[in-house]
């Protein structure tokens, strides 16, 4: 008798061990995953099948994650957008996306809904990449694990939250890229200096102020041109706010102001610039296949516009904005992160760096290697 009872006794104790060390992992996920805190009370009865029942308690099928996107209507983002809703269906995961409309007041309200709802996951691509402490405060509160990509927060608000992560592409290096295009362009062009003065006369179409890929590819595109061994000259920069729209009426004014003879090269931190500045090119009677009226131009995010126009001739190159990597990045670690796995490359298949940030390559698009990113 004695020793049934010093067995159940060490059975409840055992039990309660493997609880409590399970609670652990259940409160890192507890609100994150109402499932976990389920499997927990029922766990105790069951005695040892309680830990491994609690260690994977969430099944991916039962995530879901609140996904903001600062506007719907950007088209590197709608990529990324798709890429995030095919890996979700992949796991089995719910993606909840909506439109910020360009607006942080919205997006945070939309937070705020996501949280009511009981989301066990949030991925933000913010409005405003300085003001999202406010969105980390509010995850930090319910413990939720927040996902952020494309618009990078400061190091001191990924810092402030243990289960804040962010997804994105090193901006300096798509700048090296697409300045290394005009330049490898210069090289084997001598005639591009078209007042064979030395110097590349630029003008520059700018994404977003303040967005570190305005601000880093406009730098590095110039640095990399340089350091190739050519002097630039700025004639003209400005932003088109990534629109391909506004591009257009900005190059316009460009050709106005500077005259199209002047312009030797045109660089656009992204392509639906880029295609806009063609657009004004064309309509001045450039880049229609007349080699003595073109201007080579280039951007970044290789879509599918982009590549249409560098197999037509009238765009020089583009670098891979990788979306379909970012996209699988930011749902595989939100909804790893709601299962209370720990976010490293076995758990969600890319390299975490500082256990914090996932950055996907760029790659340069030449006329050469195009076809391969057609899709
Ligand atoms: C950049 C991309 C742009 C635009 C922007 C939005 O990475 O190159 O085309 O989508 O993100 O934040
Ligand atoms: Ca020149």
């Amino acid at each position: 008798m004695k020793k049934i009872v010093a067995l159940i006794l060490a059975t409840m104790m055992m039990a309660s061990a493997a609880v409590g060390c399970s609670s652990n992992t259940a409160t890192s996920s507890a609100a994150a995953a109402p499932a976990a805190s389920e499997a927990a009370p029922a766990s105790a009865a069951a005695s040892e099948a309680a830990s491994s029942a609690a260690a994977d308690a969430v099944a991916a099928s039962d995530v879901s994650v609140g996904v903001c996107i600062y506007k719907f209507d950007d088209t590197f983002m709608t990529g990324v957008r798709n890429n995030m809703t095919a890996q979700a269906k992949t796991l089995g995961s719910t993606l909840d996306i909506v439109d910020s409309q360009n607006k942080q007041p919205t997006q945070n309200e939309q937070v705020d809904t996501f949280i009511t709802k009981g989301v066990n996951a949030l991925a933000i691509n913010p409005v405003d990449s300085t003001a999202a402490a406010p969105l980390v405060e509010k995850a930090k509160a319910k413990s939720l694990p927040i996902v952020f990509f494309n618009r990078q927060p400061t190091d001191d608000i990924m810092k402030g939250y243990d289960k804040a992560w962010y997804v994105g592409a090193k901006a300096e290096e798509s700048g090296t890229m697409s300045g290394q295009l005009i330049a490898d362009y210069f090289k084997a062009n001598k005639g591009a200096d078209k007042n064979g003065d030395g110097k590349i006369q630029y003008v520059m179409l700018q994404g977003e102020p303040g967005h570190q890929d305005a601000v880093l590819r406009t730098k590095w595109s110039v640095d990399a041109i340089e350091k190739a061994g050519f002097k630039t000259e700025k004639l003209a920069a400005d932003t088109a706010m990534w629109d391909k729209v506004k591009a257009t009426d900005l190059m316009k004014t460009f050709i106005a102001s500077k005259g199209i003879d002047k312009i030797e090269a045109v660089l656009a931190n992204n392509d639906d610039m880029a295609l806009g500045a063609i657009e004004a090119l064309k309509a001045a009677g450039y880049n229609k296949g007349d080699k003595t009226k073109y201007i080579p131009v280039v951007g970044v995010d290789a879509t599918s516009p982009a590549l249409a126009a560098m197999a037509d001739g009238s765009m020089l190159g583009t670098v891979l904005n990788d979306g379909e990597n970012q996209g699988k990045a930011t749902v595989n670690i939100a909804v790893a992160a709601a299962q209370g796995k720990e976010i490293n490359k076995a758990n969600v298949g890319y390299d975490v760096t500082d256990g914090k940030y996932v950055w996907i390559p760029y790659v340069q698009v030449t006329q050469e290697n195009y076809k391969q990113f057609q899709k």
